[in-house]
């Protein structure tokens, strides 16, 4: 991809947002060991995943990903990475029917381990610790020692990681992702008292698929009813981790990150002569971009053309997050500077990291009616310009917290105490999480039907 690119080449960039490993000896034995681990993913995989991407670009395909801000070690569990994997599936058949074209799913799974933070140290009880980094590199924990980066964290990580894909791969094909399956889930969703708004469409896919088994249409005679494709994504944050897991792909010769099937940059992270994008550009997976009030349309220009100089489609997503009533002061003038650039870009609207505040309670929040609003400004800006919402990404998990406040099951700021589980930012738990697909269900709907009138 990336001439006389070599994946160590972002040490001599400036790193900004990583940790100052104290014991560099132990590092090095780290990197040793992993760098002779197998690649959690395969090249074909992030290939297909790119090939898959390309089709959302045009709005044939809707990429649907979501998972946790940050994975944990403490909570990692093969009942929560169910539950988060059943809620996902869950919103994709809902995507699916109203957009009418295959959804991707892509988790925040096995990898999203490592976290930016707004400043190095905190101070707690008038004491100054190392910020928290997220499990790969740092414990939670208040003390100096847990706070310390230790470079074994990350063989873990690599183990969770393993783990977690392990048994995503299981679900995919093993008869848990039935399609007849994740819609009985839904119809219990469904049935709540206040649902109401969203029982007609889930009986509209009851009927789809009542009528596809009357006409021979099943499991069986259809496999893929009953299979799914699922990715894994995170933020390449640590670039050592990254760097020891980058391999070459066999069939042709590239580079590829063998972390996870997408990789992002975060929006602290994307100086276009830093560290991150020097890593990034020269793997073959399909990358993400955050692309935040700050991003200006020269620094885009100057990104797409080091992250995909031949304008492969499939290869840069663009993931916008700007906050509820702000989409219309950003969005529009880096849609320009794609289309003055010809750049062939997926655009993903990442509704929750503009819509972080601090609720009365103390605890950081979002409340669902932003992360709604900053939906659908993202989807009339794109009818408006003439250009394709084609994917949304949310921080959510399957469990029944309470992080997010609104939603059906309404979370006020005073319940947020109750089930606050997140190592970093809140999540939309799986009420909040179906309940936004049926309404990013009811954009897209609205967008096919816009597109129909045109087409008359
Ligand atoms: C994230 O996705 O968890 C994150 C830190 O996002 P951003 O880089 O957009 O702030
Ligand atoms: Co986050």
């Amino acid at each position: 991809m990336t001439k006389g690119w070599t994946k160590s080449d972002w040490r001599a960039k400036p790193r900004i947002q990583m940790p100052d490993y104290p014991d560099r000896a132990a590092l090095a034995t780290v990197e040793a060991q992993l760098a002779k681990m197998p690649p959690l993913v395969f090249a074909g995989e992030a290939r297909r995943l790119k090939k898959q991407l390309a089709l959302a670009a045009e709005g044939k395909a809707f990429l649907l990903q979501g998972g946790d801000c940050a994975e944990s070690f403490a909570e990692f569990s093969a009942d929560n990475i169910r539950d988060t994997f059943r809620v996902m599936l869950q919103m994709a058949v809902v995507l699916t029917f109203a957009a009418k074209v295959p959804v991707i799913k892509v988790g925040r799974m096995a990898g999203q381990f490592a976290k930016p933070r707004s400043a190095p140290t905190e101070v707690i009880g008038g004491v100054e610790y190392p910020s928290y980094r997220g499990d790969i590199i740092n414990g939670f924990e208040i003390s100096q020692t847990a706070r310390l980066p230790d470079p074994q964290r990350m063989l873990q990580a690599y183990t969770q990681a393993s783990a977690s894909l392990n048994l995503l791969r299981a679900f995919s094909t093993g008869g848990f992702a039935d399609i007849h399956r994740v819609h009985s889930w839904t119809l219990g969703f469904a049935e709540h008292d206040k649902a109401e708004r969203y029982r007609e469409l889930s009986n509209r896919i009851s009927d789809a698929l009542d009528f596809m088994s009357a006409a021979g249409i099943n499991a069986e005679s259809a496999p893929s009813l009953a299979t799914v494709d699922f990715y894994t994504s995170h933020e390449a944050l640590l670039l050592e981790y990254e760097e020891a897991l980058c391999r070459i792909d066999s069939i042709t010769g590239q580079p590829v990150a063998g972390s996870g099937h997408m990789i992002w940059i975060g929006d602290r992270t994307r100086q276009p002569d830093g560290a991150h994008v020097e890593f990034c550009r020269g793997v073959l997976n399909p990358i993400g971009l955050k692309c935040g009030p700050t991003t200006t349309a020269e620094d885009l220009k100057v990104l797409m053309a080091k992250l995909n100089p031949e304008n492969e489609p499939g290869r840069l997503t663009l993931i916008a997050r700007f906050g509820a009533g702000k989409v219309g002061d950003h969005l529009p003038r880096l849609i320009r500077a794609v289309q003055d650039e010809g750049a062939k870009v997926l655009w993903s609207c990442d509704p929750m990291h503009g819509n972080t505040i601090k609720s009365s309670s103390g605890y950081k929040t979002r409340p669902f009616n932003s992360v709604l609003t900053e939906v659908r400004e993202f989807f009339q800006i794109h009818q408006a310009e003439g250009t394709i919402p084609g994917g949304v990404h949310f921080e959510m998990t399957g469990r029944d917290v309470t992080e997010c406040t609104g939603g059906l099951r309404a979370v006020s700021d005073e319940d947020l105490s109750s089930r606050y589980h997140t190592a970093c930012d809140p999540r939309l738990n799986a009420s909040q999480a179906l309940e936004l697909a049926f309404l990013v269900a009811e954009e897209l709907t609205r967008q096919r039907e816009a597109e129909r009138r045109v087409a008359l």
